[in-house]
């Protein structure tokens, strides 16, 4: 890594003195139960011995365990919940919290975070056995819900780099950025295969193929480090996402348009063979040579039979999937954390929909309430199975298995010996060195699509115009999941818009006119960026909803999300093309979007930026010949709309720009 590691020694002295913090905690908490209890407590009983295997940690814990420790442990609820009264995670011996995307502390700084995950398991350490809590968070592209914490381009941009060594060492500084704010477990990596561009989570995806995801499933080594290294302080428990076929729905034009998602948590209507092919495939290697500890089933339904809707099985109630190839035929023996809220999306009552989830193998709940969002969460999640476990209908079996598995977890995290933030590394949150590797990621994921007369890069000491919607606007670059769920164009971090960078790197004065209505300068090399603005899952459809749904905005109207470029940004590309000696457009966006035919022919350069993050900076290196253009497309580039889905291997393939396609410059 080119951050400065700490040497083993200082390493080794900080764990040693959180043991001693911790140690001394539990000392507290069992003398305080052996006077409650009046139970002799002079032994440190087995599942608090460091020193014994894991499984035996984890049998002698489940074997003191009520039915309702047990419940506990398998439900998990959201910070809002239960930040007013921590107590909560006590009474209710909650076994997990997450933060859903823009729930976050007030301050939005490193310590706070810590701060507040440490109060969280203060209240957790409180119940009788002191089990730890984890914490869960969405640190898709760097922990960026945390202000200040280095942002890197999503994961369509780093499937364009084709070097899994730079994502697993992103993923690695993703880690330390969260783990050293508290959170000890990253919902990332997305192993989606994104087939339809339309979709709104294209962005999360590393590209089309299995292949090319399964190459970057070192993402999930840089998160969690090689088996042994999870309770380190700089690694994060992972999970892949969303098993399976997230990536394989069928748009459904009756959708589009009328406020439902058209694509987002569809149904994959393919053979069985195809699904193996293309949804199922990447998770062997994640299993079986990255051993990722969770995996999180997605919204979306299969229907193999080729019927209608009534044919789809819900992932979330897909015995089959889940405990059959999954945890049976795999032998993936970590756990299955359900998506938000999602098992009330299955048919039936709330007992029918718990009951179907946790026969088919989910583990842990993710059951948030979030109010004023829902009336109810895991608060009717514990008492909902614990009357089905009364009447049989889940096996006390099922339940010990999938407790077993989250405890094995959080063994393996350490979380028995260090309960609290190792804050170690917290000085190292956005530090010079983790942006300098966001920015070389940036650089590398730029794809150069057309180049006329060498245009790129450029050199001269020539004056620069630039222009359009996104040259200066790092919410924009970001994109979703930053700071807010649906990100926004007004959610500032810390790092470089695209403009800084050109004024960084170019040798000539810089003139910026967003809608092109200053001046074009006749001499000057023209850099038109425009593109998208930022969304989440079903709002980033083409033809979704428009309406939003954040915690942090909501009721804002939101941009229709279309693929095509606004009329705005269009007008600048013409403006500046027409008038400047040369003309580079900079696409930024989560998918490819359609350049039509006639405004091609006016374009000199034309470059895909996908969504770099913090360091627009990077961008300016390749444009200006720092740094040569290497990326390659991790998706087709469609001439239309209406050429979606198109995918490499496609009968009739004739897209624009193919996939692996990619200029390169010195
Ligand atoms: C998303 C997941 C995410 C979860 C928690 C869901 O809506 O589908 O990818 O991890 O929310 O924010
Ligand atoms: C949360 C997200 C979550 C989404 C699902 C939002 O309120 O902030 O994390 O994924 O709801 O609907």
């Amino acid at each position: 890594m080119s951050r400065v590691p700490p040497s083993r020694h200082a390493r080794r002295r900080a764990r040693l003195l959180a043991a001693a913090a911790a140690s001394a905690l539990a000392a507290v908490l069992l003398q305080s139960q052996t006077v409650a209890g009046g139970a002799a407590a002079d032994e440190t009983p087995p599942y608090q011995d460091p020193d014994l295997p894991v499984a035996t940690r984890v049998a002698d814990l489940l074997g003191r365990m009520s039915l309702a420790e047990k419940i506990g442990q398998m439900a998990q609820a959201e910070r809002v919940d239960i930040d007013a009264d921590p107590s909560l995670i006590t009474e209710h011996r909650l076994g997990s919290v997450l933060s859903g995307g823009g729930s976050v502390p007030d301050p939005n700084t490193p310590e706070a975070w810590a701060d507040m995950v440490d109060r969280y398991q203060q209240a957790a350490l409180a119940t009788p056995l002191g089990i730890p809590l984890l914490y869960g968070v969405d640190s898709v592209h760097g922990h960026g819900n945390l202000l200040g914490a280095t942002v890197f381009p999503h994961n369509i941009g780093l499937g364009a780099t084709r070097d899994p060594a730079l994502v697993e060492k992103i993923a690695h500084i993703t880690a330390e950025e969260t783990r050293a704010s508290g959170p000890q477990w990253a919902f990332a990596p997305c192993l989606c295969v994104a087939r339809d561009d339309r979709w709104g989570r294209t962005y999360e995806s590393f590209g089309e193929t299995p292949a090319l995801v399964e190459s970057m499933e070192t993402a999930i080594d840089g998160l969690q480090g090689r088996p042994g290294q999870l309770d380190e302080p700089d690694r994060v428990l992972a999970s892949a996402k969303h098993f399976a076929g997230d990536g394989l729905t069928t748009y459904d034009d009756a959708a589009a348009g009328t406020g439902a998602y058209p694509i987002d948590q569809g149904i994959d209507r393919v053979t069985r063979a195809e699904f193996d092919r293309l949804a199922l495939a990447p998770y062997v290697p994640a299993i079986k040579e990255h051993h990722v500890g969770t995996i999180m089933p997605s919204f979306s339904s299969t229907d193999f039979n080729g019927g209608g809707t009534d044919d789809a099985v819900k992932m979330h109630a897909n015995g089959e999937l889940l405990t059959g190839w999954l945890k049976e035929q795999q032998g993936f023996d970590g756990f299955v954390i359900s998506d938000w809220r999602a098992i009330r999306q299955l048919p039936g009552t709330y007992a029918e929909q718990v009951e179907a989830s946790v026969n088919a193998g989910v583990d842990m709940f993710m059951e948030p309430i979030q109010a004023p969002n829902n009336p109810s969460g895991w608060d009717e999640f514990i008492p909902t199975l614990t009357q089905l476990v009364d009447t049989g209908d889940v096996s006390m079996a099922r339940i010990d298995d999938a407790v077993s598995r989250i405890l094995t977890a959080k063994f393996e995290l350490g979380l028995f010996e260090h309960p609290f933030t190792d804050r170690t590394h917290l000085g190292d949150i956005g530090s010079k060195a983790h942006h300098a590797v966001a920015r070389r990621a940036v650089s590398e994921s730029q794809v150069l699509l057309r180049n006329q007369r060498h245009t790129l890069p450029l050199r001269g000491k020539h004056d620069v115009y630039v222009a359009g919607s996104n040259a200066d606007n790092i919410g924009n670059q970001a994109g979703g999941w930053t700071l807010t769920w649906q990100g926004g164009s007004a959610n500032v971090i810390p790092g470089t818009t695209i403009l800084d960078g050109i004024e960084q790197a170019a040798r000539g004065d810089v003139t910026y006119s967003e809608t092109a209505t200053a001046r074009v300068p006749r001499k000057a090399d023209g850099i038109v960026v425009v593109g998208e603005t930022p969304y989440a899952e079903g709002f980033g459809d083409v033809g979704g909803p428009q309406w939003a749904y954040d915690p942090a905005d909501n009721g804002v109207p939101r941009p229709e999300q279309t693929m095509r470029l606004s009329e705005a940004d269009t007008q600048a590309i013409e403006t500046v093309c027409e008038r400047a000696k040369s003309c580079t457009v900079v696409v930024v966006s989560g998918r490819p979007m359609v350049i039509p035919p006639s405004l091609l022919r006016q374009i000199d350069a034309l470059v895909a930026s996908w969504l770099p993050g913090s360091e627009g900076a990077g961008v300016g290196d390749v444009l200006f010949g720092r740094r040569p253009f290497t990326g390659k497309l991790p998706v087709s580039w469609p001439r239309s709309v209406a050429q979606e889905p198109i995918n490499v291997g496609d009968r009739g393939y004739d897209p624009l720009y193919r996939y692996g396609f990619g200029l390169r410059t010195r």
